[in-house]
């Protein structure tokens, strides 16, 4: 259908926290051939290239964004592709909603990511941060991952091949921006009632937790080995500090919020207070898990 492009595209309207100034041009490819009119498209508008998802990891800057997005629509939705051994390989584009490809999963009885309900986000943005909850990440369910980048094209690289940890992964595709635009996935069989059993606990609990209908972009720091960056904040009186319409969230303080007209000044203004207090008070230099732009 040819290369999508919107000029000068708004983060705040492309990010959940709703935070961010203008890039200087955005590409949604839809298909294979739109892939081949990227490298034209970054020659054409110059700056960084940035890989965007649904924006639910990002804290963008309120002006002088100098990037140029990238974005796979969400064409291909989730289809069973065959058996490896006793797993169920599934094939999944990457501009798919997480919890779309959860309600799949859960209507087929597959098991391997029933942590992950309530994770909002696509699944290439899910494998490209290594997402996970309650035990469980992609990590774990990851069997091949198709790439595309300027120097290679379209090619699957093996889950093996790639370095993947705690909300982190690394293709080792070489240097130069990569793309996620499918994912296989190899999952467990099982029965629906109990996948979704399992689903609507990891919901409750989080619901319980973390403020999920708020405009925010999940837990803005990593855990500290052994430790809960939302607990240490809880502990320092994060839990509520607000700055303008930028706030530690009231129900789980490593979340931050947006209370409506928030601007990412607010919000990194007020992650150096936590990142500050934690250092002085337990020689912590928290890492932030939020993709700043
Ligand atoms: N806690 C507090 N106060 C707070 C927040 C937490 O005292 O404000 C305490 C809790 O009571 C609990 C402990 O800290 O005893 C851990 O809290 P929680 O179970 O909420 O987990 P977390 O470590 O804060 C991590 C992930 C979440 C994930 C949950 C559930 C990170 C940074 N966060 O949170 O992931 O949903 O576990 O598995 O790894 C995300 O990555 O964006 C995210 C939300």
């Amino acid at each position: 259908m040819g290369l999508v492009v919107h000029p000068e595209p708004l983060l705040s309207e492309r990010t959940t926290l709703g935070l961010g100034g203008r890039a200087l041009a955005e590409a949604v490819a839809s298909d294979r051939a739109d892939l081949d009119e990227l490298g034209a498209f970054f020659e054409r508008h110059g700056g960084r290239p940035f890989v965007l998802g649904r924006g639910s990891n990002v804290l963008a800057r309120d002006n002088g964004l100098d990037l140029v997005l990238v974005r796979a629509a969400d064409t291909t939705g989730p289809e069973r592709i065959g058996q490896d051994q006793d797993r169920v390989l599934v094939k999944v584009g990457a501009g798919a909603a997480l919890p779309g490809l959860l309600g799949w999963l859960r209507r087929a009885g597959l098991s391997g990511l029933e942590g992950l309900a309530g994770v909002p986000g696509s699944v290439g943005g899910a494998v490209a941060m290594n997402a996970g909850a309650y035990g469980q990440d992609l990590s774990q369910v990851l069997s091949r991952v198709r790439l595309w980048t300027p120097d290679r094209g379209l090619f699957w690289r093996p889950a093996a091949d790639c370095a993947m940890g705690y909300r982190q992964f690394d293709p080792l595709a070489g240097p130069g921006p990569w793309l996620v635009w499918e994912v296989e996935l190899s999952l467990a069989p099982g029965e629906p009632e109990a996948v979704a059993q399992a689903m609507r606990r990891a919901l409750d609990n989080k619901r319980r937790t973390q403020p999920l209908d708020a405009k925010s972009a999940g837990c803005v720091f990593k855990n500290p080995a052994g430790r809960s960056a939302g607990r240490l904040l809880d502990e320092a009186g994060f839990k509520g500090r607000r700055l303008g319409d930028m706030a530690f969230s009231e129900l789980h303080a490593n979340f931050l919020v947006n209370l409506g007209k928030g601007t990412a000044a607010q919000a990194l203004e007020l992650l150096d207070q936590a990142r500050a207090e934690i250092l002085k008070r337990h020689g912590i230099d928290l890492e932030t898990e939020v993709i700043l732009l």
